[in-house]
């Protein structure tokens, strides 16, 4: 895949590109768990019919991806993605500037923290999880549970000024934030050459543009992707975890499918967004499907009570990097969130979260329990860490463009 690993070089397409990708027949051979081509794949249904992408941004997509979808406000350009990508390492966005978007989403740990709740620049603790930042431009609806957030420039805003909790802390001190960015002459340049039509530092031009950097943190590289377009074979064990995973029998991939291993989807090209929100049954407080306060998942934000613990299903790619897991970081391992899965919810005997998510009135009817051998447990991980994608992880082009990491923590 020389043109995904290839550092993206910040050149532009001088013509409109069209190009198109006969993808219909190689998602389906490759993703079903027969892996049989030519019939068709009814577990999967037809990922794609045909790519098409239009914009003349050069992307460096892997070859069976289509382009993201990027709002016409905002198209991307080198210079955004330049601009955005020094913005999201910058620790002069947080009011004490020890913190920057990077402090939580760290790219090692394909964008997230390590931790099992987000602790944001004034010690404050997220009440969830940092989330992996990988094909965020894939991502109609951003964090664990917000149906409202549409956009990567909107989202950004929360983590800048929101104030319960505090991460970076900047709410009321936008004007001292811009003469922080004014005062810097890279930004003087890469202002006016992300925005000449805009060309002043302010909560669009700042936003907008590290969502345009956060739009190139593509991975399709992993194993399973290389194995996907025949350049490998899994191993034996890899194809029973494959297998597995898309069985009637563990039902993974209903709720964590398609090429970007979630249930929530979009892209460029793409008729309407796919969109979901599911209880996999981790808590059950009251017997009647409470979850602790106050993380209640849709719920917060349709007041519909079989909405309370409904949570996005968030991608399974680079998996292995982003534990601890779940929206609260309580499920530590990959083993543990088997054990979870297998026993079709999770029982906490005792403590203020008592109850069983097994038998929580809103968990859905794919989260049913099953057995595993040793050996097909052992399957399932390795097909899990076969999501790792080595060189998005690696790749410098989303790393610290600061001299020393001069502006990061
Ligand atoms: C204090 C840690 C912290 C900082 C700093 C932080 N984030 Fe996050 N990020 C989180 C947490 C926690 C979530 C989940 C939020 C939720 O569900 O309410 C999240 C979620 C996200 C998501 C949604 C991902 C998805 O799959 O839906 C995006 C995008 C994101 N952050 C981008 C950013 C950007 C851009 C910045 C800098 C402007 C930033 N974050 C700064 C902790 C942080
Ligand atoms: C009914 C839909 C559904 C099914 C079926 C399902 N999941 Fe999930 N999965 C979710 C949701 C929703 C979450 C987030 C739940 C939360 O945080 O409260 C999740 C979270 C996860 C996480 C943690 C992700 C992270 O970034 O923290 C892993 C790993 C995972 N699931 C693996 C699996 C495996 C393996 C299977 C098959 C045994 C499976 N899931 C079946 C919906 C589902």
């Amino acid at each position: 895949m020389a043109a995904f690993q290839s550092q993206w070089t910040g050149r532009r397409a001088r013509h409109a590109r069209m190009h198109r990708v006969g993808a219909t027949a190689l998602a389906l051979c490759a993703w079903g768990p027969t892996a049989s081509c030519g019939g068709g794949d009814e577990i999967l249904g037809p990922l794609y019919t045909e790519i098409v992408v239009t914009s003349d941004f050069a992307w460096d997509l892997p070859p069976d991806f289509p382009a993201p979808r990027v709002p016409e406000d905002n198209p991307m350009t080198p210079e955004k993605v330049e601009l955005g990508r020094r913005l999201f390492y910058d620790t002069r966005l947080s009011g004490n500037e020890t913190q920057s978007c990077a402090s939580c989403h760290i790219q090692e740990a394909a964008f997230t923290d390590r931790l099992p709740r987000g602790v944001g620049s004034t010690g404050d603790v997220h009440p969830r999880a940092s989330m992996s930042l990988t094909n965020m431009g894939y991502q109609p609806v951003l964090t664990w549970a917000n149906p409202n957030l549409t956009t990567l420039a909107e989202q950004a805003l929360i983590p800048m000024f929101g104030e319960d909790p505090v991460e970076l802390g900047m709410s009321g001190r936008e004007e001292e934030l811009f003469a922080r960015l004014e005062a810097e002459p890279i930004y003087r340049r890469l202002f006016p050459a992300a925005y000449p039509d805009d060309p002043v530092i302010n909560l669009s031009t700042i936003t907008r543009a590290i969502a345009s950097f956060q739009r190139i943190l593509i991975s399709g590289n992993s194993r399973i992707d290389q194995a996907r377009r025949g350049e490998i074979a899994l191993t034996e064990s890899e194809r029973l975890g494959q297998n597995l995973f898309f069985s009637e029998r563990m039902e993974c991939f209903h709720c964590h499918g398609g090429l970007m291993f979630t249930g929530t989807n979009d892209f460029d090209g793409k008729s309407s967004p796919e969109i979901e929100f599911h209880n996999n049954g981790l808590y059950n407080l009251d017997g009647n499907g409470l979850y602790p306060s106050p993380n209640f998942g849709l719920f917060e934000f349709t007041q519909r009570p079989e909405d309370m613990g409904r949570f996005k299903a968030p991608t399974l790619r680079n998996i292995e990097l982003t534990a601890p897991y779940m929206h609260d970081g309580s499920v530590a391992t990959l083993d543990e969130v088997l054990d979870h899965y297998s026993r079709g919810g999770r029982l906490i005997a005792e403590g203020p979260n008592a109850g069983d998510g097994r038998t929580n009135p809103n968990k859905s009817e794919f989260v049913i329990g099953f057995e595993l051998t040793a050996r097909e447990r052992q399957a399932v991980i390795d097909y899990l860490k076969a999501l790792t994608d080595h060189d998005f992880v690696a790749n410098p082009a989303f790393s610290d463009p600061w001299v020393e990491g001069s502006r990061r923590r």
